[in-house]
């Protein structure tokens, strides 16, 4: 049979094609743009003809419908990433949630969650009768080898990316035809905050290195202080809308890069249809399975590798917080702890941890002397070196824990010092400060203070007056 027949005698609507799933099944889907929204639309019609199917899904940018009420004892979610939709379901036991590092996805779900069928999304097939998973490659790619039933929503809207990422037609079970647009993280406009932590880290970045940036909204911040740079690489799990400029303008030209010369690597797009466009069709982005992009010992070949990722809480000691909050799952590891050991190997590489010094609208530190109950770390203390606020940035490595604590306290919001220091005073029983330096921290505390609104004042006035009382 040439492709095309092939094609034709297994194109079929998503009510025929979702017939092959049975009561029990584990149905692996592909994640955020690449999700099969039209396929699982028809599965969430006909939920009641199915019992105890599990879906297995990275990370969704839509609703989670398997987390309804009405969905108990037909469909159930285990995700790896929570997000907006199923967060709460998390907290509650409703859904369902597998933790592990990124790069080992592929490996967690083939042999581990052992899923029968793939429902997946690519574009339609190109002359040679091969489909590409353009913005979605990952784990969602490698699902088309093991899986009994592979079901794949072909659509327009999905860009032809190059790498590997593409199947040849016999590789698929069915095909339905559905044309929608990606969903799409559209960039929200950059913070006063986002943009001095962006300096603060463009000045840990040197012509020629090999970046990775995570996700949220200081990526795009940090992307904004890179205009005066030249030679700079991506070897990144994903990417968002911000380094487009950046590549169109020569700035990121990967260069310099070990592996991969001349092109972006990737494992996934996570932006809008600015980033989809700018991926269709260019042989210079390359999205390849994430077991490969994000293998600590491959992204460490590249030498001056930088991973910059986010995260929710630092200890004093170091420690990172980036996926949970207390006992709330808030998201998941994904490639953070991949990147900041791959960067930690390669040659002249830095990790660097940056947020914004407070959460909360500025009610509560970011920085604290002890991570929250039930809090998970992401990542280790002994992982960790530079952090970066929109105060500076606290370089970890090397130091012993009173440095540490010291250095984190004089990136933490000034209005939250006071407090910080009384914790290093009960912990290391000594001032973090000789009153030499207190003297220069006091009037920026003191003015930081004063512009406090709300209860919180109170507690800060009360933490100030104990640790002058103390001095
Ligand atoms: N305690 C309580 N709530 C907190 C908090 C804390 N310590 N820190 C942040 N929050 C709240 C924020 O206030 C915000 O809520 P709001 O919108 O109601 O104010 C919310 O949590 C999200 O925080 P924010 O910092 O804005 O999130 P972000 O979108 O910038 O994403 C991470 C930051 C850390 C969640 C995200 O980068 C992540 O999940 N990282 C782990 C995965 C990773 O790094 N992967 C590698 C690259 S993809």
């Amino acid at each position: 049979m040439t492709w095309n027949e092939i094609y034709q005698s297994r194109l079929v609507t998503a009510e025929e094609a979702i017939k092959a799933i049975r009561d029990g099944d584990k149905i692996v889907t592909g994640f955020a743009c690449g999700e099969p929204f039209g396929i699982e639309r028809a599965l969430v019609e006909h939920y009641r003809d199915y019992k105890n199917v599990q879906i297995i899904n990275m990370l969704t940018l839509g609703d989670s419908p398997w987390c309804e009420p009405h969905m108990k004892g037909h469909f159930t979610l285990n995700c790896l990433f929570a997000s907006q939709s199923n967060r709460k379901a998390i907290s509650t036991g409703i859904c369902e949630f597998t933790t592990s590092h990124f790069y080992e996805i592929p490996d967690v779900i083939k042999n581990y969650i052992c899923p029968r069928v793939s429902i997946v999304m690519v574009s339609p097939p190109d002359k040679h009768g091969y489909v590409s998973f353009g913005t979605t490659v990952d784990y969602t790619r490698g699902t088309t080898d093991y899986c009994e039933i592979v079901i794949a929503q072909v659509n327009k809207y999905m860009p032809r990316t190059f790498g590997n990422s593409i199947k040849h037609v016999r590789d698929f079970t069915y095909f339905v035809e559905i044309d929608e647009p990606l969903p799409e993280v559209k960039s929200l406009e950059i913070t006063q905050i986002e943009m001095q932590i962006g300096k603060n880290c463009a000045k840990l970045i040197h012509d020629g290195d090999c970046l990775q940036l995570g996700i949220g909204g200081i990526p795009n911040a940090i992307c904004a202080q890179l205009w005066n740079k030249k030679d700079l690489g991506i070897h990144s799990e994903l990417v968002g809308d911000g380094v487009v400029d950046l590549l169109e303008a020569g700035i990121i030209n990967n260069k310099k890069k070990q592996t991969n010369n001349g092109r972006t690597i990737l494992g996934a797009a996570f932006g809008s249809k600015k980033l989809n466009d700018y991926i269709h069709d260019n042989p210079s982005v390359e999205l390849h399975p994430i077991d490969y992009v994000n293998n600590p010992i491959e992204i460490a070949k590249n030498d001056n590798m930088v991973s910059i990722n986010s995260c929710l809480q630092v200890d004093l000691l170091g420690q990172v917080v980036s996926d949970t909050v207390g006992l709330n799952q808030f998201s998941a590891v994904g490639g953070q702890v991949d990147f900041v050991r791959g960067a930690t190997m390669s040659r002249g590489g830095r990790s660097i941890i940056a947020m914004p010094s407070t959460a909360k609208k500025g009610l509560i530190s970011r920085i604290v002397p002890l991570i929250a109950e039930g809090s998970a770390v992401t990542t280790p203390r002994n992982d960790v070196n530079f952090v970066v606020t929109e105060y500076g940035i606290a370089q970890l490595k090397g130091r012993t824990l009173k440095e540490r604590a010291k250095a984190l306290i004089l990136i933490s919001h000034p209005r939250f010092r006071p407090y910080l220091m009384l914790e290093y005073r009960k912990r290391f029983n000594e001032e973090v400060f000789s009153s030499e330096e207190l003297k220069t921290q006091l009037s920026d505390i003191k003015e930081q203070i004063e512009n406090t609104v709300g209860d919180i004042k109170e507690k800060l006035l009360d933490d100030l007056k104990c640790l002058l009382s103390a001095n």
